[in-house]
Formats: C-alpha cells, structure tokens, sequence
C-alpha cells in the first residue's frame, strides 16, 4: 500500500529542518532486568527484536515531561544553528498517544512551560507514525504561509499502558522525546522537506490498540475488563505490515522525490525491530550502511523513534550534511508515513536525562 496523501508541486516557501534534540528518562531497564522478572531473556530479545534496554520514567513523571526537555534541545539546537531568531517558533505540534490526560491535549502545556507564549499547540494521535504526521502537519503549514517556525515534537510514555505481565510488549517499547525545529526557506535550502507521502488503512484498529479509556468503552455500563486497560499488539501481523507499508511509502515518496529508492544515503525508518529495519533495507535495496539502527538503545519510543534516532545519528556523525534522508514510519491506525530531505549542517548534543 502506499499513502495517498501527496504534496502538490510547492510555489510558495518550503519548511527547513534547521534544530533537533532528544531527551530519555534517567533510568534504563536492562534485557536481564525484565527477564528478573519476566518469562524472556537477554538472548531472545536481542536476537528476535535487536534490542538491549530501554528507559522509563520514574512514578509521578508524564510525557510532558520529556516533551519539554527535548523541546528545549531542539530550541537551542535550533539557535546555535541558525540564530536566535530561529528559536522564536509560533506552532507547536506534538505527536503523542500517551498524552498527560485524555483531555485537553498535551501540547498547550508543553507551549507554556516552554515560554512559547499563546502559540497555537495542537496533539497529533498517529501512534509510532506520529512525528511523520506532525511534521507534514507542521511543514504544510508553514509551506502555507500559516506559520513562520514551529517546533515539531514526538513524545510517549509507553511504560504507563503496558501490561506488567506481557513480555512481548515490555521487551519493546521505552519511553522517550525527540523533536525538530522548523523555519520557513526555500525548496533548494539543505533541511528542506522536499515531500510528504501519508497514508491509513482503519481495517487494521485491533492490530495495535488500548481497548478501553475512550468513548466507545466510557459509553457501556460497568467497568472496563482489566486486560482492556492494556495496550495489545498481534505482533506478526503488525511487522509483516510495517515492512511492506514503511517499504511501499518511502519507494513512493522517493519516486517522487525522484531519488531512486535505493539511493538514499540515510533511511531512519521507525524503530521497532532491526529485522524489521534489514526486511524494509531488503525491500528498497538498501546496504545496512544506508540504514540507522538506534532501537538497540532505547527500544521503540513510538512517537518519538524517528527524532531520536535522527539525533542520535546527527551527534555520532553518521548523518553528514547533504546526505539524502528518507524518513518512515509505521503504526497503529493503521497509520503510515515518510518524508524526504537532505540533511542540513546542524548543531545538536546528546538526549536529555529527565
Ligand atoms: N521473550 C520470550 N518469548 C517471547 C517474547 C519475549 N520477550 N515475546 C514474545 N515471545 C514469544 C511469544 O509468546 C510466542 O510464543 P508462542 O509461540 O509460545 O505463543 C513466540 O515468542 C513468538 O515467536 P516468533 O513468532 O518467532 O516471534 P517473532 O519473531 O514474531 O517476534 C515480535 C515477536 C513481537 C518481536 C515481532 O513479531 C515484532 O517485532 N512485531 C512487530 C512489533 C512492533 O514493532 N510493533 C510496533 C510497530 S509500530
């Protein structure tokens, strides 16, 4: 499947990736942690998903939390890259689906603690495809002459909706922020976002989800059944369509682009598992080279995948300015999206501690 949500042939300023940061909570649990507790194992783990630890909030702390550090980062990344003016965004966007309440969103508080002012702030709810929708959300408003900067965050807290006793959920996920600033410039700029390509498909809702909380649940009488209060995954299925949809959309979208699929310098695809990672590498003919693995370190941060591997990537050098960069996600919804870019000469450091 690829997306169908495409961007015209742009006249007016393009959207400049010109700021990034990240931020992780302090404490990262280990394979052999969660196999103290858990039927699994460092061996399984790291030899079916790739991944090594991830980090998780501390009780009392939210994902606003670790909005806000990561925020702050791409702000300053942001002023050191391309002055003070670059910091003075007036759009915020945050990609979550763990956000602080049900209602308001979470970005109007983000705004605030920030001192962002009375910026319009807005929740973006497209689970691990989230920053790729929040950032063709931004981008397409400032192409639109809407806004002149925006901060573009992806934020989740996934330890608050896991299932204590389900290790194949508790193996994946970790809690985290990444977040981009954008400015508006012109299409030919290193940092421009040259093209969106998004997509849904609602048939696959059960695939991931957390049954009860919402209206659906809230409007039947009697309380949830405990196991509805968790988040499920059927697992298989979901990585069977993640690589062809991540596959499908970033071939599209590079097609478009007209880069050939498997001439990017850089994928940084959302991460959820390196053999998902090498099947889309596969797919699109890309070397392992060309792809960005960071889930070894923070397991998959949802929302917040893509703009911590990019920070990460950008701090270790791997990213270098004028490489082409693809971005896709995939997630539930289903949901899935890529954007392309060649990436600009940024100052960044490494994730927050929160
Ligand atoms: N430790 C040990 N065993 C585990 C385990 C763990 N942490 N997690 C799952 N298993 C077990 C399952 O219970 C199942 O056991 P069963 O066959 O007795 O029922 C078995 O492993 C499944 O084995 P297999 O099919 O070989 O696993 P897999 O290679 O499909 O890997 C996932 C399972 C969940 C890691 C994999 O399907 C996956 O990554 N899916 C995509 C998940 C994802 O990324 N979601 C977010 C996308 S946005």
């Amino acid at each position: 499947m690829s997306g169908n949500a495409t961007r015209p042939e742009p006249t007016g300023p393009a959207a400049v990736l010109c700021g990034l940061g990240g931020a992780l909570p302090a404490r990262a649990v280990s394979n052999d942690e969660l196999a103290a507790q858990l039927d699994t194992s460092d061996a399984w783990i790291r030899s079916r998903t790739g991944i090594g630890q991830r980090h998780v909030i501390a009780p009392g702390q939210a994902t606003s939390d670790l909005a806000v550090e990561a925020g702050a980062r791409a702000l300053a990344s942001a002023r050191d890259t391309a002055g003070p003016a670059a910091a003075e965004v007036d759009l915020l966007v945050l990609a979550t689906s763990t956000p602080d309440r049900p209602c308001p969103a979470t970005a109007p508080v983000v705004a605030q603690r920030l001192g962002l002012g009375t910026v319009p702030a807005f929740d973006v709810a497209a689970v691990c495809t989230g920053f790729v929708y929040a950032l063709a959300t931004a981008g397409s408003l400032i192409e639109a002459g809407v806004a002149r900067r925006a901060l573009v965050i992806g934020a989740d807290t996934f330890s608050t909706i896991l299932d204590p006793a389900d290790r194949t959920t508790r193996a994946l996920f970790g809690d985290g922020a990444g977040a981009v600033v954008l400015r508006a410039g012109t299409r030919d700029e290193p940092g421009a976002l040259l093209g969106y390509d998004l997509g849904s498909d609602g048939q696959g809702v059960d695939l991931i989800t957390v049954r009860a909380g919402g209206s659906r649940q809230r409007s039947e009488p009697g309380p949830p059944p405990e196991a509805d209060r968790w988040f499920t995954m059927r697992g298989s299925s979901v990585f069977r369509e993640a690589v062809l949809s991540m596959s499908d959309s970033a071939r599209a979208l590079a097609e478009r682009t007209g880069w050939d699929p498997a001439g990017p310098d850089k994928l940084v695809a959302h991460q959820a598992n390196v053999r998902i990672l090498r099947a889309v590498g596969d797919q699109l003919g890309l070397d392992e080279k060309q792809i960005v693995v960071h889930l070894d370190r923070v397991g998959n941060t949802v929302a917040a995948s893509i703009p911590l591997a990019l920070t990460d990537a950008a701090g270790e050098g791997a990213l270098q300015p004028g490489h082409r960069v693809l971005l896709t996600g995939f997630g539930g919804g289903l949901t899935w999206g890529s954007a392309a870019l060649v990436w600009p000469d940024v100052v960044t450091g490494p994730p927050g501690t929160v």
